[in-house]
């Protein structure tokens, strides 16, 4: 078993370390609030403040139980996970073992590498014997106790010779055995600590803090505080709603959904990329949205059942949380495949995919992007009381249909990528599914058409600059867009 003994070593003392270790941050981000505000699509929302009285104490006590705080964010575990051995606070040890195993073997050999490439100072620093080299680990209180505690126990002077000893007590689970006996052993123990870390919740909730927090919100209502400044706005996570997923309209995004945004951003949106994260961090960063958006999908659910009159008893609260994970868990087969390869973008094809751009019956795409797909067709506005308004997407902003010709695609320019955007629409957004009477030809032709646009406008140089161009390097293979 990977990275066991670690683990062991340290569970009993790292909860407190953890709990103290951060005393600067705000009061208001110890904490999770509540919404208040709970949409289902554009006309229908419900407000906390027209539930039964007393309400919030029980719902955010109910949430508090389901996935903790922000210092201490936790996944409470269902009866059958237990019987199982599951448990997703845990996505790097094996399902059955306590863990969920979502994190693959292939995905944690390259975790290590690429934590070896991150901690490369540290390590460097470490086989040197110079540990006061190895700087603090930013964003990961986790691990800075982990490191804190080994070097403690390993540098203690308990014989009072001015010299480290290098011997921690045994454990009295043989096991579970280690004895830091060396220098050597240290520095073996301290190597390994590096490279096979992978971040729990916790270290997540910090680096989201850091990170993410100030736009996406503490709770991921997309409401921090430079929220305001930002068109499009960040996304709230809240009804579990992602635009650039692979899966069905408005079903949960896989983990390489998840991934593979934070990673790469979204392009000219506020939205920037993490490349410079590690793939442990980044992994973390999608556990911990996902917490976030189970949390608020299990309020908004809970409060609907407030509404609808229901009492909150424990019966109701698991039911319902255990229906969120299910869809979550269910990502998987509500991604968008297509047969076959990408056909050629031949005059013929792109004839048709205007043909089909142009037609009401076909892909009526010009209602919204326009005919020259500058993103003024009629129906980029509405009319609401006799005033002419920019239509709203499901979380009540204002959207406008992008300018087809700016090279601008958020959810990446690979043809499987506008494919999926033409055949599922853009979650959340106005954007419908092309009818299910049009072939895959002719998906192919509107995709073609669609590339077409703004192939001949690249005034300004966005080539060099597009997000996920052609990228197909970041070792994501996404199984549904093997060969295209
Ligand atoms: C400066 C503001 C800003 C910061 C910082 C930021 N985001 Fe975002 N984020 C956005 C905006 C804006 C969007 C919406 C983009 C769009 O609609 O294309 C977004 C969208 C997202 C989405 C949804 C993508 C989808 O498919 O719907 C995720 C997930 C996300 N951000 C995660 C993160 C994480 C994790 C961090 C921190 C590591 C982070 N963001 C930091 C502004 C920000
Ligand atoms: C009801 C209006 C509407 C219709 C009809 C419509 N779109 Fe869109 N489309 C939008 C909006 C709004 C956006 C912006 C979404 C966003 O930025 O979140 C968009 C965005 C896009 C994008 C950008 C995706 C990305 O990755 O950033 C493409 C490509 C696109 N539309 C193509 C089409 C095509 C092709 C059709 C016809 C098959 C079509 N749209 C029909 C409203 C529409």
């Amino acid at each position: 078993m990977r990275r066991i003994h670690i683990a062991s070593l340290f569970a009993a003392g790292s909860l407190a370390l953890l709990s103290s270790c951060d005393i600067q941050a705000q009061a208001k981000e110890r904490s999770y609030g509540l919404a208040g505000e709970y949409r289902f699509d554009k006309s229908n929302t419900i407000y906390l403040e027209d539930l039964p009285t007393g309400t919030d104490g029980s719902l955010l006590g109910a949430l508090e139980m389901l996935c903790g705080t922000p210092a201490q964010p936790q996944f409470l575990l269902l009866e059958d996970w237990v019987d199982d051995g599951y448990d997703p606070n845990y996505p790097d040890y094996p399902e059955g073992d306590m863990g969920s195993g979502e994190i693959t073997e292939d995905e944690w050999a390259h975790i290590e590498e690429d934590n070896a490439r991150v901690f490369a100072v540290q390590l460097r620093a470490i086989a040197a014997g110079e540990y006061d080299r190895v700087v603090p680990f930013r964003g990961a209180p986790g691990l800075q106790a982990k490191w804190d505690e080994l070097f403690a126990e390993a540098m203690g002077d308990e014989d009072g010779d001015g010299a480290p000893d290098f011997i921690v007590e045994e454990s009295p689970n043989p096991p579970d055995y280690i004895a830091i006996d060396s220098e050597e052993v240290f520095r073996e123990e301290a190597a390994l600590l590096l490279t096979s870390w992978y971040p729990r919740l916790s270290d997540s909730a910090e680096l989201y803090r850091l990170e993410c927090l100030h736009c996406h919100g503490t709770e991921g209502a997309g409401d921090g505080s430079t929220a305001p400044f930002l068109h499009p706005a960040p996304r709230n996570y809240q009804p579990g709603w992602f635009k650039w997923a692979a899966v069905e309209n408005k079903t949960k995004p896989r983990r390489v959904d998840l991934y593979n945004v934070i990673s790469e951003g979204s392009y000219t949106s506020a939205m920037p990329n993490f490349k410079r994260f590690s793939r442990a961090q980044i992994h973390g960063l999608v556990d911990y949205v996902r917490l976030l958006a189970i949390r608020g999908e299990t309020e908004r659910l809970l409060a609907l059942e407030l509404d609808g009159g229901e009492y909150l008893t424990s019966e109701l609260i698991s039911e319902t949380y255990a229906g969120v994970w299910e869809q979550w868990n269910g990502a998987d087969e509500k991604v968008v495949h297509c047969e076959g390869d990408v056909p050629e973008p031949t005059a013929e094809l792109l004839a048709r995919g205007r043909e089909l751009y142009m037609d009401a019956n076909g892909g009526n795409c010009f209602s919204c992007h326009g005919d020259q797909g500058l993103g003024d067709g009629a129906s980029a506005w509405e009319d609401v009381d006799g005033v002419s308004q920019r239509i709203v997407d499901d979380w009540g902003e204002e959207i406008i249909p992008r300018d087809l010709t700016s090279g601008i695609f958020r959810g990446g320019r690979r043809p499987i990528d506008i494919y999926r955007r033409i055949a599922i629409g853009i979650t959340g957004t106005p954007m419908p599914a092309v009818p299910d009477t049009l072939t895959e030809e002719d998906r192919w032709a509107i995709v073609h058409y669609v590339l077409s646009l703004s192939d001949v406008h690249d005034g300004l140089g966005l080539d060099s600059m597009r997000m996920r161009a052609d990228h197909a390097d970041h070792g994501h293979e996404d199984q549904a867009t093997e060969g295209h």
